[in-house]
């Protein structure tokens, strides 16, 4: 008998849709067969962008059962993190360099309830990850520099996203592989095969005329 294939994780990133129709976009995204609802929060700060904040997720959490995967790129981010945790976030994912503490601000996603990510850029050395390894759920690869939706995937991190594969496996943990930019049906299976199990997709959902479809491919079920 083969070995059991591991399903890929589709993170559907909010930033893509229509925020006139917040509500609706959530549902047909969960229609669509999405795992996970991706909120990118941009301050104007540690990112050149600004979105939106933890209001945004309340007024949504009751309309949706999908698990909130928050998407802090914001500093510091330590005063805000119980906020966003009130507001429903079940993932919360911070840049490695967000706060002077990166640890001591994983124990306190933990704290409040949370599985507790961090997030690396593009340029930040995975070191950064690997360290943390013991108090981190998720791991974030960067495939874009954060900001803006609609960029081009950056194929030098596919080496990167292969070297956390083999960290997390070596660590003996159940730590979450996550990628972020750029990413479609082709990336995705570019970063499956590096050791990604988890896609967060915007563009290519959200712009897409047949979400379920998108996320099909994303799958690679399509
Ligand atoms: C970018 C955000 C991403 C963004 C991805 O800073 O972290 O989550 O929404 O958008 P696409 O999928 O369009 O590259
Ligand atoms: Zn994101």
């Amino acid at each position: 008998m083969s070995a059991p294939v591991s399903r890929r994780t589709i993170a559907a990133s909010l930033l893509a849709a229509d925020f006139s129709r917040l509500r609706e976009e959530v549902a047909a995204v969960e229609a669509a067969g999405a795992d996970w609802l991706h909120l990118d929060v941009m301050d104007g700060h540690f990112v050149p962008n600004i979105s939106y904040g933890p209001l945004v997720l309340k007024a949504l959490r009751p309309h949706t059962a999908l698990p909130f995967d928050v998407h802090l790129m914001i500093a510091p981010v330590d005063p805000f993190v119980q906020a966003f945790a009130e507001a429903g976030a079940n993932h919360i994912i911070v840049h490695a360099e967000a706060g002077p503490h990166l640890h001591r601000t994983l124990q306190l996603v933990r704290a409040l309830g949370c599985k507790a990510g961090v997030a690396l850029n593009p340029a930040t050395p995975v070191e950064h990850a690997t360290t943390v390894l013991d108090i981190a759920d998720i791991v974030l690869v960067m495939t874009v520099n954060p900001g803006f939706g609609g960029q081009s995937f950056l194929t030098g991190q596919l080496a990167r996203i292969a070297a956390l594969r083999h960290a997390i496996d070596a660590s003996g943990r159940a730590v979450t592989l996550e990628v972020d930019g750029g990413i479609g049906a082709e990336t995705a299976r570019a970063c499956h095969e590096a050791g990604a199990d988890s896609f967060v997709a915007g563009t290519s959902v959200f712009g897409a005329a047949d979400y379920a479809a998108a996320i099909a491919g994303l799958r690679g079920v399509s």
